[in-house]
């Protein structure tokens, strides 16, 4: 089982001390395996992509009455990764989770979950694997409006048969995780957008769901609430550990989030690879755009920036993992007089990190480098 990256980061002495390897070299069987996966929309939609041998133009399917919803998936997700699905809207996302969790059903393809064919499933299996593997979150909370938040997250599981004495437990228990202890008794109404969508996430993880989908639950939030649910949401996975696909077409909350992202456009994923991947080299014109804004901090790690280590340095007791994005633990170098000590998974040194090195990545190599070249003529303007 995948231990996760602490983005949060900092505890006591140690900085982002968790690991993940978030590429794709990955030795376990994946826990979804889509394979060749399309959707089209419209009447015929069978025939006529058979008839187009899997080469699938949106602009033609449109002139012949069907609307391309995803076109040509292949990707895998490992356990206990956060797979990002970004892209514009009306660029599939959506449809690529329903026909996943089988909301829908796709027109071709294979989907796996642990193996399993879920496109051979009968209905009755369906639920079953619904009720008991995944967990759903949607943009519109989807809350039982005359429901209290206690009745609404202990709802799937008296569905599902569990007793109302051992249900509530759970509910509570849920409640709790999600920080809204004293509001059992409200009704959704009587909540925040926040609130109302820690119910949802209660409620679908109630059933200790092994796989969980979200799609754009914070989208409806306001801006700060909204970061404080992304926090709440990696506290949540630290503990967790979910194997989870997550849509969103805000791609700063994909790069906060991510293990790894597929961005999606026209129905087809344009690349899936880990943010410092996709931000570093981008697959496509359209991925460039997306992504020629990023500050590099956000996506790089302390590895890129880290120095070997000579016994002669001074080093601050301070540790950061090699893994930790720059970002999440620029501060702590910063403000610290000595290089901080990098560490490995096993928590070994392996070199340090000095504040210099972050300034001149925050604030970019050509202005460190003028920086310099400017003292040094400094210098030699001294000697003449
Ligand atoms: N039930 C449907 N019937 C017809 N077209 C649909 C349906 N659902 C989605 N689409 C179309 O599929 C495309 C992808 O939609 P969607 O997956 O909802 O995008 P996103 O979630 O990225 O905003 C869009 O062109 C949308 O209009
Ligand atoms: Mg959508």
């Amino acid at each position: 089982m995948h231990q996760r990256f602490n983005h949060a980061g900092l505890s006591s002495n140690l900085v982002n001390y968790a690991f993940m390897s978030s590429t794709t070299s990955n030795t376990q069987d994946p826990t979804i395996r889509c394979d060749g996966v399309y959707k089209i929309f419209g009447d015929n939609a069978d025939q006529i992509l058979k008839s187009s041998g899997g080469a699938v133009d949106a602009e033609k399917f449109k002139e012949q009455g069907c609307i391309v919803g995803v076109n040509d998936a292949s990707f895998e997700v490992y356990p206990g990764e956060l797979l990002i699905i970004m892209g514009l809207s009306g660029s599939g996302k959506s449809t690529l989770l329903r026909c996943i969790s089988r909301l829908t059903q796709a027109t071709a393809g294979n989907i796996y979950i642990d193996g399993e064919d879920i496109l051979s499933l009968n209905n009755k299996k369906l639920i079953e694997l619904r009720r008991s593997k995944m967990g759903m979150v949607f943009q519109s909370f989807a809350l039982l409006p005359h429901k209290t938040v206690l009745e609404n997250i202990a709802f799937p599981l008296q569905v599902k048969g569990v007793s109302t004495k051992k249900s509530i437990e759970r509910a509570s228990e849920m409640i709790e995780l999600v920080s809204l202890s004293g509001r059992e008794n409200y009704f959704p109404r009587e909540l925040s957008g926040g609130q109302q969508q820690r119910v949802g996430i209660a409620r679908s993880l109630a059933i200790e769901p092994d796989i969980w989908f979200l799609d754009e639950p914070f989208s409806a939030l306001d801006p700060l609430i909204r970061k404080e649910m992304q926090d709440e949401f990696l506290r949540l996975q630290g503990v967790l550990s979910k194997t989870i696909l997550f849509v969103t077409h805000d791609f700063d909350e994909a790069l906060r989030l991510a293990d790894r992202i597929a961005i999606m456009k026209d129905g087809i994923i344009e690349q899936l690879d880990t943010p410092a991947n996709i931000v570093l080299n981008p697959a496509s014109e359209y991925v460039r755009k997306f992504t020629a804004e990023v500050p590099r901090e956000k996506v790089l790690k302390i590895e890129t920036v880290m120095e070997p280590l000579n016994s002669s340095d001074e080093i601050s007791d301070l540790k950061i993992s090699k893994d930790a994005i720059i970002e999440t633990v620029a501060e702590s170098v910063l403000s610290s007089d000595k290089p901080l000590s990098v560490i490995n998974e096993s928590g070994e040194i392996v070199g340090s990190v000095r504040a210099s090195k972050v300034i001149s990545l925050l604030f970019g190599g050509a202005s460190q480098a003028t920086a310099e070249q400017s003292v040094g003529q400094g210098e030699a303007g001294q000697t003449l």
